[in-house]
């Protein structure tokens, strides 16, 4: 006989109807040695409140626990005259600093200046059609009208507040796909990210156009899918930081080493992924910190930073009359209503702290949070180093994972001050101390 493949055995059907207590002893059966052990690792993150820890459960299918992120502020954001603290959600030990430290920096120099440049959304009907493109240009004309009308029980409500379906193109797409057409919509969403709004027009639009293609076409339309587009390059928002040179002490910034490093990035891909990812790490962090889809903010994200054909920096930089200026313009989809926003008890602090921020108002932060991650970012690459910030910060994970008391945590950080930090250093103190303890 052969002894079943793991990967059978670990099959299971009917798991989502599985109580939660049930779907947990299946895994811990299923895959842990210590039993016991696993089901505390999980049960010990369960909030006591009832009501908390069902609203967690169902936001997704199959929770088992909750996983925590720190949830760090960021103060001295001063935003076109107006003061801010950033909520962020990370677990990188110096993203926080960082954003802290450059807003500080910014705010002996005028702080930030932000200017929300575009909001429009778009989303596609994606059809093949493989008849005359003169006649579908004709019947699509013909039935405008029709397809913005049978959506209006979903966008009455949204028309009223001032937005809606901004308009429909029909788009020939058969020189990339033999056949193949869009319904290419633009879309006004507000303070609404606007995924659930435009996708269900989406899904309306492709109802009308097939049952009235019925009706008055000869060959068939074929919908294969409705969805919105989470490239969003006209929902802009653009973040500036500037100075005059002089104002700066040099032993703060080199300006000119800065600007090289924006070069660098502007056209060395290799480079300009990294480049991105640090203005990513303030992006992202006050993204989740108020709710809002981090997934689809990183991925319209980074295709607007290769609009040009090439991976490149989002971020530039220039001396000019002696001015030094650090901007970005960026596409940012956000929302705050909806959503996550009224359900989780920590998005909608993380927005009462914001002042109850519009959607034009986040996106503006956001970019904010953004643009200061570059410049603590770059300012350390081009003058101390990054390991120097980021050891210091690493520091106290090491120390945690070696569960270092009070006392041992004051005397390493004080050790460290005037040593390096390595995984390898710090173990090595901290053996010290404690054999001196012993
Ligand atoms: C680390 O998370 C982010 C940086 O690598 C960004 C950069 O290199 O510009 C420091």
């Amino acid at each position: 006989m052969f002894s079943k493949p793991r990967y059978i055995s670990a099959s299971i059907s009917g798991f989502s109807k599985l109580s939660k207590t049930k779907k947990i002893d299946w895994l811990v059966d299923t895959y842990f040695s210590n039993k016991d052990e696993a089901k505390q690792v999980l049960t010990q993150y369960w909030n006591s409140n009832n009501k908390l820890q069902s609203l967690h459960d169902e936001f997704i299918e199959n929770t088992i626990t909750n996983y925590y992120l720190p949830l760090g502020v960021a103060p001295n954001f001063l935003i076109n005259g107006k003061m801010h603290t950033i909520p962020m959600a990370i677990e990188e030990s110096s993203v926080v600093a960082a954003a802290s430290k450059a807003a500080k920096f910014w705010l002996d120099y005028g702080g930030f200046k932000t200017q929300v440049i575009s909001t429009t959304k778009i989303g596609q009907v994606h059809f093949m059609y493989h008849g005359e493109f003169k006649t579908l240009q004709g019947f699509f004309n013909t039935i405008k009208p029709k397809l913005i009308q049978d959506t209006k029980p979903i966008t009455k409500n949204m028309d009223k507040r001032g937005g809606g379906i901004l308009d429909i193109l029909l788009k020939d797409k058969t020189k990339d796909i033999n056949g193949y057409y869009q319904l290419h919509a633009t879309f006004e969403t507000l303070d609404a990210m606007g995924a659930n709004f435009i996708n269900s027009c989406l899904e309306q639009f492709a109802k009308t156009f097939k049952v009235e293609a019925e009706k008055h076409l000869e060959q068939t339309i074929d919908i294969v899918m409705s969805i919105l587009s989470n490239y969003v390059p006209e929902c802009l928002v653009r973040a500036e930081v500037s100075c005059a040179l002089k104002d700066i002490p040099t032993h703060e910034f080199n300006a000119e080493k800065f600007i090289q490093a924006i070069r660098i990035a502007e056209v060395e891909p290799f480079r300009a992924v990294t480049h991105n990812k640090g203005i990513m790490n303030g992006i992202d962090a006050v993204v989740l910190a108020t709710g809002n889809d981090f997934r689809a903010v990183e991925a319209g994200v980074h295709a607007y930073a290769s609009r040009n054909g090439k991976y490149s920096s989002l971020t530039h930089a220039k001396i000019e009359n002696g001015i030094f200026t650090l901007w970005m313009e960026i596409p940012l989809a956000l929302g705050t209503v909806g959503g996550l926003t009224n359900l989780h008890p920590l998005v909608k602090f993380a927005l009462e702290l914001l002042d109850k921020p519009t959607a034009k108002e986040l996106m503006q932060i956001v970019a904010v949070a953004g643009l200061a991650q570059n410049f603590a970012a770059l300012r350390s690459l081009t003058t101390t180093g990054i390991q120097e910030g980021h050891m210091k910060m690493h520091l106290m994970n090491i120390l945690n994972q070696f569960e270092a008391t009070k006392k041992e945590k004051e005397n390493l950080i004080n050790h460290f001050k005037t040593h390096t930090v390595t995984h390898g250093s710090v173990v090595e103190e901290l053996d010290k101390l404690r054999t001196i303890d012993l």
